[in-house]
């Protein structure tokens, strides 16, 4: 165990030395910013507010998004980042497993490479990670449904499908497992029934977190179920985001539910379309991750590398890329529904009254 915290301690202050050398080298730093799509509204999100808080902070910033989800357009941006100069890269991977040889070239030039919100695998040149709380995240989602249904002390049984993210991405493995924490008891017990069948991760998944592919999925569930409001009755989904929530959305609005009779559907992300859904009583919540906050963190490490000191992590055991622990920091994800959406996103800023109108 102190063994752990030595090496922990040696690589985080060798990944701090290291970017001080290449800070004293240059005049205004470049710091190359990698996200996976813009089809997403978040990535957007994202992106701008790294730009945004960067640049604020004095930093040149070369942000590229992926194109839509494309592995090949992802390694070779990185690639020009680090052939452009750049003294740091945040990068948030398509697939967490692509990107172990184009970081190859970033390590032997001594470049630090912060994880942000994904986590990168099989790379021993990922420095630092940065993401929100993604086991709470699944947990929160689970908890939800379990208190909505009172799992706790209604007889049940219940009727109840699982719908998760894209196979490549690490988070998964989180959010389903955090999801799976509080459900899998009750799935055990027969208090909740998945009538599908369909209940393990690889089952449940979305390839990409296509809208398109889980509102596919549904669609095929629903007929093969006879699930609808006048037929076997469907009382949840765990959806694991908002996108493949949206998808089920459209499949459910499909099959005749409306507001009336519509099943607890979960989300993540507070995107546009879902705080519509959550206000049109098509969705019973969201888990709302501010990623001004998340990039707020992801500048400090930043600039506690630039300082050549240590970045500030509040999590050293749980995220192992396969080549040892990250040293993460987590931000912390919180609940959303109707009732919320005031406070957390149009008085906190997040949104206008008009994006979500
Ligand atoms: C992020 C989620 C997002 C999903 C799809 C995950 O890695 O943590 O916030 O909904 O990717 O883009």
């Amino acid at each position: 165990m102190k063994k752990t915290v030595l090496v922990m301690a040696v690589f985080c202050m060798s990944a701090a030395m290291i970017f001080a050398r290449g800070v004293q080298d240059s005049g205004k730093i470049k710091i190359g910013v990698s996200m996976p799509t813009q089809s997403l509204q978040r990535w957007n999100q994202d992106g701008a507010n790294m730009k945004k808080q960067l640049e604020a902070a004095g930093y040149t910033v070369d942000l590229q998004y992926g194109g839509d989800n494309d592995i090949p357009t992802q390694v070779a941006q990185i690639e020009n980042m680090i052939t452009g100069g750049a003294k740091v890269l945040v990068i948030a991977a398509i697939d967490g497993s692509s990107l172990t040889e184009v970081l190859k070239e970033a390590k032997a030039k001594n470049i630090p490479v912060i994880a942000y919100d994904r986590l990168i695998m099989n790379s021993d040149a990922v420095n630092y990670y940065a993401s929100f709380d993604n086991f709470k995240v699944g947990a929160l989602q689970g908890a939800y449904i379990e208190s909505k249904l009172n799992l706790k002390s209604a007889a049940g049984p219940f009727n109840i499908e699982l719908v998760t993210g894209a196979p490549d991405d690490n988070n998964v493995n989180f959010f389903f497992g955090g999801a799976m924490s509080i459900l899998k008891p009750y799935i055990d017990s027969g208090k909740l029934v998945v009538l599908s069948k369909q209940t393990t991760q690889t089952q449940a998944s979305t390839p990409n977190w296509s809208t398109e592919e889980a509102q596919k999925r549904f669609e095929n569930i629903i007929t093969s179920v006879k699930y609808g409001p006048n037929g076997t009755k469907l009382d949840a989904v765990l959806c694991s985001n908002d996108s493949t929530a949206n998808g089920v959305t459209n499949a459910l609005v499909n099959a005749g539910y409306t507001k009336d009779n519509f099943p607890i559907l979960t989300g993540q992300d507070c995107d546009k379309p879902s705080v519509k859904n959550m206000n049109a009583g098509l969705q019973a919540m969201s888990v709302f991750k501010d990623t001004r906050t998340l990039a707020a963190k992801v500048v400090e490490m930043v600039n506690a590398l630039a300082k050549g000191t240590q970045p500030t992590v509040n999590d050293t055991k749980t995220y192992n890329n396969g080549t040892g622990i990250i040293p993460s920091f987590l931000c912390d994800p919180i609940v959303v529904e109707p009732k919320d959406i005031q406070a957390a996103l149009i008085d906190s800023g997040y949104y206008t009254l008009s994006d979500i109108q």
